[in-house]
């Protein structure tokens, strides 16, 4: 028998203060999406500063409980904005970027360069340089040749720059394969089995312009449980000790990367930040003991879980295509006027996410229907299993939850489509956070004829 449609809201998925109104609107951090789509346009990304905040402040608060010192850098690949820097700067965090260009705006929002960390696989020598100039906290290494570039721009500029080795430890996440990165065969870190992690230890030590702090492990996104860090941090400590062993050199900093998960599913449950703070830290202890190896500053670098759970994209449906798909079934194709743009997770890995309708709520019965973009692409999917009331007409509002990392800060312009605006609201403000892109800003790149 059809069922009624749900017009819940799981608090485990969407952002802290999302609502329904006494109309059956939903609100976010106290305004209705109605009046933020009316004024900014729509598809449009909505962040609850409280919740964001809130995030990186149990963080902070979270991996400094125990005995072990930890800073806690986000990594700004997730979504980054001045403002989301300066919130989570606020909150105590330093931040993490890969390129010139989050590293422009972190400098831009005020971040201090010390609490920076820069990462990536391949940082132009240009990248490099510009790090060393504004004095980022730290450069996590990641080949030999970056080794030695990093070493002649250093010593060009007279300054010694702190140096982590990023180590490759063999571990799979279990995750999607494209978003897990310390197996072997894959473009990222150095690897402890094949020798490269100590022959680049060993030459970052003989560097003159650089200082050995410590090491770098990451193992993958969306990670639920503990099990993953423990494998990597055991070869990691081994590894350091191995290092001590060899060269008569401790290392004195730690950083397990990122990748703590979040739920944007009914199924999904991760950790919560205190456990899981708790369990990195009881694994750090062990491994140090078994290995007699001082306990080092530790360091995390979580993206997701500071900013995914934290934002909404409101969508506004354009047509409603019933596709009988079997005797049996027929969904419900709903067309919003966003997609794989703004949202490519869906198609790139299989995202799963959580939709509802947002400008009021639903007596009908619920139909089983799939969320689909405008693009000329039949993979354009938002989301792909939803249940969503059976009277959805064009012009009515859904939301859907848990998109503030790597939804906006993985668009495209796709069929030439503006990026969408990016909001805050908190206590019944709202902020731009990025401007909308317009067709003019797309067209002014074209030179014309
Ligand atoms: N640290 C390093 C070195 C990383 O490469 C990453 C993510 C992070 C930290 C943060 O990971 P998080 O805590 O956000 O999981 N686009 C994919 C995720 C790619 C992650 C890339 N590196 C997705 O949408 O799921």
């Amino acid at each position: 028998m059809a069922q009624q449609f749900n017009n819940e809201l799981n608090p485990q998925i969407w952002p802290d203060s999302v609502r329904r109104s006494d109309f059956g609107e939903l609100t976010i951090g106290g305004v209705g999406v109605s009046s933020l789509v009316k004024e900014f346009g729509s598809p449009l990304f909505i962040f609850d500063e409280a919740h964001v905040r809130n995030r990186a402040r149990s963080y902070a608060s979270a991996f400094n409980a125990g005995q072990i010192q930890t800073d806690v850098y986000y990594a700004s690949k997730a979504f980054l904005s001045t403002k989301v820097a300066k919130w989570l700067v606020e909150e105590g965090l330093g931040i993490d970027v890969c390129t010139e260009g989050e590293l422009a705006v972190a400098l831009r929002a005020g971040v201090k360069p010390e609490k920076i960390i820069f990462h990536g696989n391949n940082k132009s020598v240009a990248e490099l340089e510009t790090a060393v100039k504004a004095g980022v906290g730290r450069i996590i290494v990641d080949s030999l040749i970056e080794i030695e570039r990093l070493n002649q721009i250093a010593q060009r500029n007279g300054i010694t720059v702190q140096v982590l080795v990023r180590l490759t430890v063999g571990v799979e996440a279990h995750t999607h394969e494209a978003i897990s990165t310390a197996h072997e065969d894959q473009k990222f870190g150095l690897s402890i089995a094949s020798g490269a992690a100590i022959d680049a230890v060993e030459r970052v030590i003989a560097a003159p312009g650089l200082s050995l702090l410590g090491l770098h492990s990451h193992i993958g996104s969306q990670i639920f449980d503990a099990s993953g860090f423990e494998i990597a941090a055991h070869r990691v400590i081994e590894f350091a000790a191995l290092v001590r062993e060899k060269f008569d050199f401790t290392v004195t900093e730690l950083n397990v990367g990122g990748g703590m998960g979040i739920a944007y599913v009914e199924d999904d449950d991760p950790l919560n930040v205190e456990i899981m703070a708790k369990a990195i830290h009881d694994i750090i202890s062990t491994e140090c003991a078994a290995v007699n190896f001082p306990i080092p500053k530790l360091a995390v670098e979580p993206g997701r879980a500071i900013i995914g759970g934290g934002a909404i994209t409101v969508y506004e449906v354009g047509t409603v295509k019933p596709v009988d798909v079997s005797d049996a079934l027929t969904r419900n194709y709903i067309s919003v006027d966003g997609g794989m743009s703004d949202n490519i997770r869906t198609a790139l890995y299989d995202a799963e996410y959580t939709v509802t309708i947002a400008s009021r709520e639903s007596s009908a019965v619920s139909h089983i229907s799939r969320v689909v973009g405008k693009h000329c692409e039949s993979g354009d999917i938002v989301v792909r299993e939803a249940n969503l009331p059976s009277d959805l007409v064009p012009g009515d509002l859904l939301a859907v939850a848990a998109t503030g990392a790597y939804c906006r800060a993985m668009a495209s312009n796709y069929n030439y489509l503006p990026k969408p605006a990016v909001i805050s609201v908190n206590q019944g403000k709202s902020e731009v956070l990025l401007r909308r892109e317009t067709l003019d800003d797309l067209l002014a790149l074209d030179p014309g004829i």
